[in-house]
C-alpha cells in the first residue's frame, strides 16, 4: 500500500500548526481565550457526524487494506477479534465476513464494545445480517473500562477509540492483558497534526482530560511496560470543502458558534493541499497504527 510507511518515530518534522501560529489558528485561539468550554457533541450527532467525515476520505478504506491484511495472517484455525470502541461496524463488519470468508465455516468471533447504543445496535444488525455460519457476534454497550469482558482474543483493536479513554497506560496494560499468547493490540491513533490541533483548541474535555493523540502512545507504552513492534503511518486526505456544520463540529469534536465557523473553514482551506490527479484542496489526515504483540 504506497501510502502506509514504517514511522519508528511518527511526525519527526515540525507540524504546519506550528507555522501557523501567527495566523488563522492564532486568530481561533484568541477568539476562544476566556471563554467557556464549547458544548460537546450528543451521541447520535456524533455519529452521524462521523459517518460524513468518513464518506469525505479515503481513510476508512486505507484502514480497513491495513486491518485485513494484519488479519489474513491469521490463516487458519478459530479467530477472536475484539473492536473497543466499534461504532456502527462500519469498519468490523466487512472485516468478519473477510474472515469468514477466507475459511468457510471457521468459527470467528468477533466482539464490539462502544457506548453509543445507537451504534451498538446497528453493529449487532449488521453482523446478523451477514449470516455466516461460523460467526459468532457479540456487543456492549459500555465503555472500554465498563466491559464485562472475560474472554481472551487473537486481536483486540482500538480504532479512533483511544482519544476517549480515561488514561492510556492503563487502558493498554488491560487491553494487553486480554490478549491470547501471540495476539495483537493494534492502536490506530491520529496524531494531533495540522487537523486535530483543532480538537485540542476547540474541543471541550472528556471527562476531565483532553483528547490523546498519537504523540501520547509512546510514554503510555513505556509506563505500561509494552514495547512496540511496529509503528506505521497511514496518510490519508480528507476534501472538507463546503462540509456542512455537522462534519465540522465531528472535525473540530465540539459544537461550533456562528463566529467560529468561518474562521474554521479558513484555517482548513489554509492547510488543505491539492490533489495532484483532481487539484480538489484535501486537508492531510495522516494515522499511525500501534501494534504490540504479547509474548507466545
Ligand atoms: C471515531 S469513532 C470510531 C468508530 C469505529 N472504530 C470506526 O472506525 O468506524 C470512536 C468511537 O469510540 C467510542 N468511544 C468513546 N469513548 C469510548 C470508551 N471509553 N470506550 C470504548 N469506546 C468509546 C465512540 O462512541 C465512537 O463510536
Amino acid at each position: 500500500m504506497s501510502n502506509v510507511s514504517p514511522s519508528t518515530s511518527p511526525h519527526p518534522a515540525p507540524a504546519l500548526h506550528e507555522l501557523r501560529e501567527d495566523g488563522i489558528l492564532g486568530d481561533v485561539r484568541a477568539a476562544r481565550r476566556g471563554e467557556d468550554a464549547l458544548s460537546d457533541l450528543a451521541p447520535d450527532a456524533y455519529a452521524r457526524g462521523h459517518a460524513a467525515f468518513e464518506a469525505r476520505s479515503d481513510q476508512r478504506s486505507l484502514i480497513s487494506g491495513h486491518l485485513a491484511a494484519r488479519l489474513a495472517s491469521r490463516a487458519t484455525g478459530p479467530v477472536a477479534v475484539l473492536s473497543v470502541g466499534c461504532g456502527d461496524g462500519s469498519l468490523d463488519v466487512p472485516l468478519a465476513a473477510a474472515l469468514t470468508d477466507v475459511v468457510p465455516a471457521r468459527p470467528v468471533r468477533y466482539v464490539g464494545i462502544d457506548p453509543y447504543v445507537g451504534s451498538t445496535t446497528a453493529f449487532a444488525s449488521a453482523m446478523a445480517a451477514l449470516g455466516r455460519a461460523g460467526l459468532s457476534a457479540e456487543v456492549h454497550a459500555t465503555t472500554f473500562a465498563e466491559a464485562p469482558v472475560s474472554e481472551h482474543f487473537d486481536v483486540v483493536t482500538f480504532v479512533h477509540s483511544m482519544y476517549y479513554v480515561p488514561e492510556v497506560a492503563s487502558t493498554l496494560r488491560e487491553a494487553h492483558a486480554l490478549l491470547r499468547p501471540g495476539g495483537e493490540l493494534l492502536v490506530v491513533n491520529a496524531p494531533r497534526g495540522a487537523l486535530n490541533i483543532l480538537v485540542d483548541v476547540l474541543a471541550p474535555p472528556v471527562e476531565g482530560h483532553r483528547q490523546w493523540f498519537s504523540e501520547d502512545i509512546p510514554a503510555a507504552l513505556t509506563r505500561a511496560g509494552l514495547r512496540t513492534e511496529e509503528v506505521i503511518t497511514v496518510d490519508a486526505r480528507v476534501d472538507l470543502e463546503g462540509a456542512s456544520d455537522e462534519v465540522l463540529d465531528f472535525t473540530v469534536q465540539a459544537r461550533l458558534t456562528p463566529a467560529l465557523r468561518p474562521l474554521v473553514r479558513a484555517y482548513l482551506d489554509a492547510v488543505s493541499v491539492p490533489c495532484p490527479t483532481s487539484g480538489v484542496p484535501l486537508v492531510p489526515h495522516p494515522v499511525d497504527v500501534y501494534r504490540v504483540r504479547r509474548a507466545a
